[in-house]
């Protein structure tokens, strides 16, 4: 019987991990404060900013929101993380993406303190990742480390595939796989046998945004299969990259969706908060 990876189970752990770490931190006197910035009126990165707010709230992290018009320009945008970056009083800064077309998204990136980069995207903090330096790892990624480890999933040694290449999933998560002595093979759209590719997986790890595209075709018998896809399906119903009940009798632990991968990112963005502190001395 596949173990169905409980990622709310281990995302609440997380959350209160941090709220007893944070209160610790509020006892010796020093606060811990995210900033959220949301540039236009996105109703999907609205709904995100609210779940960012409310994990803050449950950790006794202060979150400062900032609302800013669509028509905002990069170097108003710009100013605005410059005083975030110089504000002794915060510790992380976010900038809600994706930002609207007439701001350049990597610009913003570059712009954020490293030393307040919670979402673990400027490019030192990617550096930092791929050397083996301290510094802020991407949520997603460091999510499901946690995932797998919480689990009690062996990743030395084993080999793991991933499909997909972002900047934001892709690409960190095989930078932590190899942190964890994994053999690593990192998948995309022009990978020739894909199937036959995934199926030397121990490890698979899907993030290509196409609704249950990996069937047991693409599954070694016994693997550990990863669904970061948060897709719809034919029907508008949430689902992952994975065909979970066609692949399911074929693998030893698989995450869900709903209730996988998900929730891990806004956890472990408030575990990059709380580690912001110890950074920042
Ligand atoms: N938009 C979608 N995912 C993310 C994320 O992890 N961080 C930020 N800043 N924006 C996002």
């Amino acid at each position: 019987m596949a173990v169905i990876i409980d990622g709310k189970k281990i995302a609440q752990d997380i959350r209160d991990e941090v709220k007893e770490q944070v209160a610790l931190l509020n006892r010796q006197g020093t606060e811990v404060t995210l900033a959220v910035v949301l540039v236009g009126e996105d109703p999907a990165s609205q709904v995100y900013v609210r779940n960012k707010e409310k994990a803050c709230e449950y950790c006794g992290i202060r979150s400062r929101k900032i609302l800013m018009p669509e028509s905002t320009t990069q170097e108003g945008l710009l100013q605005v993380i410059n005083g975030l970056n110089e504000d002794p009083g915060v510790n992380g800064i976010l900038v809600q993406l994706p930002v609207p077309k007439q701001i350049n998204a990597d610009a913003v990136i570059r712009a954020i303190s490293p030393l307040k980069d919670v979402d673990g995207f400027h490019p030192q903090s990617v550096g930092a990742l791929s050397i083996g330096l301290p510094g802020f790892l991407p949520c997603t990624p460091a999510g499901i480390i946690q995932l797998l480890h919480r689990t009690g999933i062996e990743i030395s040694g084993k080999e793991c595939v991933i499909v997909g290449r972002s900047n934001i999933v892709g690409k960190p998560m095989g930078m932590l796989m190899l942190r964890e002595n994994a053999t690593v093979t990192i998948a995309h759209s022009r990978t020739k046998n894909l199937a036959e590719v995934c199926r030397r997986a121990d490890i698979l790890i899907t993030a290509i945004g196409q609704p249950k595209f990996f069937t047991a075709d693409y599954i070694k018998e016994g693997a550990v299969v990863i669904d970061c896809g948060m897709d719809r399906d034919e029907n508008g119903k949430l689902c992952g990259d994975v065909d979970y009940s066609d692949v399911f009798d074929h693998t030893s632990a698989i995450t869900p969706v709903p209730g996988g991968v998900g929730p891990m990112t806004v956890a472990m963005l408030m575990k990059n908060c709380a580690a912001a502190i110890e950074l920042q001395r």
